[in-house]
């Protein structure tokens, strides 16, 4: 989001964009207990850009777990997303589940990497549930894209950090941002997923940064107690 309403990224106005993708949302009969996202809320570090966001997502009237991306503004951010319905990293049981929101950010640099604070927090979170299952979110992707000029900017220790998931296993879900693409992997268990922008996508693959033409998207996903899931990737055409 910007401050401006009609602030454009890429030629797409941002919230235009998002708007497309609630109403399609809205239209479904598809509904959610929870809504999962994968930061760069904003572009534009602007405090009004992110009560935008805000506007534009409380009619949802359900809670929003946000994690921070390279393009957000911590400390603009938690001043919206701690507030309820939103939370900031946030770590939720629901059933048989724990929902766990990790911050991948660097100060001034757009790669990621889980800090030391961070894996505590992950084996301190995980070791106090008792949750049978473990859903993960954060904004870096935890594998290479193929795609050369992205994967300078992926998650520095993504090794250490799937290693560090597999130890429990109890976690089931690793879902990520930051590549406006679709990624989809088993990784020895663990469902590893990226989701599309809500805004312009990445084309996947490319050398040098790329724009894709292909349009918004967003996922279902749906958390069954033996640990199963269902996964749609909704493309959001005009
Ligand atoms: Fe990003």
């Amino acid at each position: 989001m910007f401050a401006d309403p009609d602030g454009e990224l890429r030629g797409t106005v941002t919230a235009e964009s998002l708007q497309r993708v609630l109403d399609h949302y809205d239209a479904g009969d598809w509904r959610a207990d929870r809504v999962l996202i994968t930061g760069d809320l904003i572009q534009d570090d602007s405090a009004e850009a992110y009560a935008r966001f805000r506007e534009l997502l409380l009619p949802l009237n359900m809670r929003m777990h946000c994690v921070p991306g390279n393009h957000d503004i911590r400390e603009l951010m938690r001043a919206v997303c701690r507030q309820p319905p939103f939370s900031y990293c946030a770590k939720e049981e629901i059933k048989d589940w724990l929902i766990l929101g990790l911050d991948s950010c660097i100060s001034g640099d757009a790669g990621g990497e889980i800090s030391d604070d961070e894996f505590d927090r992950l084996e301190a979170s995980i070791s106090a549930s008792k949750a049978k299952h473990i859903l993960v979110c954060l904004h870096h992707p935890p594998v290479p894209m193929g795609s050369a000029w992205l994967d300078t900017v992926k998650l520095k220790n993504d090794e250490v950090f799937l290693a560090k998931l597999h130890e429990s296993g109890r976690v089931r879900l690793l879902m990520f941002g930051h590549v406006h693409q679709e990624y989809e992997e088993d990784h020895d268990g663990i469902l590893v997923v990226g989701t599309p922008s809500t805004c312009r996508q990445f084309k996947p693959g490319s050398e040098d940064f790329d724009v894709d033409d292909r349009p918004p998207a967003y996922r279902r996903i749906t958390l069954h107690a033996d640990g199963s899931i269902n996964n749609d990737l909704i493309w959001v055409d005009d």
